[in-house]
């Protein structure tokens, strides 16, 4: 299968010292969701934008549906479909009104738009409240629009920027859903970013995590999950326990202790067989636990693998999401007039 996104050595620097986006390299195959996964400030909003043309490169280069992006910018807007966490409708028009606005914009046949809208509005379980005003919509409601607003012109390639970040795990089940579903009707390949661990799990085919600008591991989440080599005991004791790291260290079968805050976590092959040890070992310090977990490694240890850090899943978009989101509504209301 053709690639759909290539990046070589991609990188951003802004005034000159910031180094936003630090020499990625990736391929993304037609028809694949692919995702980036990082902190805050890692890089994936700037290296999203210079995918779609919104920033230009300070070395490497990209393509995008074989499209050098910093040579085709027109060319590439007509096949690309960008959604972002930050809503660009117009509050003070109804969903349809919006959707025409799109069609009209991303140069969608006027024969064609009221039939291409009614399809998206019914696609996104929008079809009831398409004649309100987008203002009294729901914020799940909103992300919907904005996704048919993003797909109204059939792009090829669609790029989402944490589009579900704000909604509930229920909004944001239903979005994915929808995504995955329109992904498999249209063949399109879909680069997402995302603060959602769970959500990059169960929706991208591969990952790749980002961090300081660089890609620090990347594969499928299955692949990821399997490098950390087995399961994850994670130990808490009660009071000061310095003692045990050592002793759960000495445990048969433990591979690695890590200690943060007070809590160890023992890597081995089988947590099953390994917790009775922890509590012996425990016990014979006279050291008492607060609690013992199993966990299956989850793209959270991944993350804290890769990255030495614990995701955190709260945060909000950057000063700079704000920055560029600004500009692209100046540069679409200016595509208005
Ligand atoms: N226009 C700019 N001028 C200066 N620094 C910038 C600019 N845009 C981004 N940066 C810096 O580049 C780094 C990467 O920012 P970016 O927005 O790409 O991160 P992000 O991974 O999208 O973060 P978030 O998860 O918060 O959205 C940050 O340190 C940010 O402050
Ligand atoms: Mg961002």
């Amino acid at each position: 299968m053709p690639d759909a996104i290539i990046a070589e050595g991609l990188s951003k620097t802004f005034n000159g010292s910031v180094k936003a986006v630090d020499g990625v390299s990736f391929s993304v195959k037609e028809g694949e969701v692919y995702g980036f996964l990082g902190p805050n400030g890692a890089g994936k909003t700037t290296t999203l934008s210079m995918l779609t043309a919104v920033l230009g490169p300070t070395t490497g280069r990209a393509t995008v549906d074989g499209l050098d992006v910093s040579h085709n910018v027109h060319a590439l807007k007509q096949r690309i479909g960008l959604v972002f966490q930050e809503s660009t409708a117009d509050p003070d028009l109804t969903g349809r009104e919006n959707l025409d606005l799109a069609a009209a914009l991303f140069g969608v046949p006027l024969r064609d738009t009221p039939k291409r809208v009614d399809e998206l509005l019914n696609r996104l379980a929008l079809a009831d409240s398409a004649d309100r005003l987008v203002k009294t919509f729901s914020g799940g409601m909103r992300r919907r629009l904005e996704l048919a607003v993003g797909m109204i012109h059939s792009p090829r390639v669609l790029f989402l920027d944490e589009p579900t970040l704000g909604l509930d795990p229920q909004g944001r089940a239903g979005f994915w859903k929808i995504v995955s579903d329109l992904r498999k009707e249209t063949g399109m390949t879909v680069f997402l970013t995302t603060h959602y661990l769970d959500e990059a799990d169960g929706v991208c085919d591969r990952i790749a995590i980002i961090d300081h600008g660089k890609i620090v591991a990347s594969g499928t989440p299955s692949e990821l999950k399997d490098r950390l080599g087995g399961d994850i005991v994670t130990v808490r004791p009660l009071g000061d326990a310095a003692a045990l790291g050592p002793a759960l260290q000495a445990l048969p079968g433990v591979t690695s202790v890590t200690a943060q805050d007070g809590t160890f976590r023992v890597k081995c092959p089988s947590g099953d067989t390994l917790i009775p040890k922890v509590v012996g070992a425990a016990t014979g310090l006279g050291i008492g636990l607060a609690g013992v977990s199993l966990r299956r490694p989850s793209l959270d240890e991944v993350f804290l693998e890769f990255t030495g850090r614990e995701f955190r899943e709260d945060e909000g978009p950057t000063a700079t999401d704000r920055a560029v989101f600004l500009s692209r509504v100046q540069d679409s209301r200016r595509g208005r007039r």
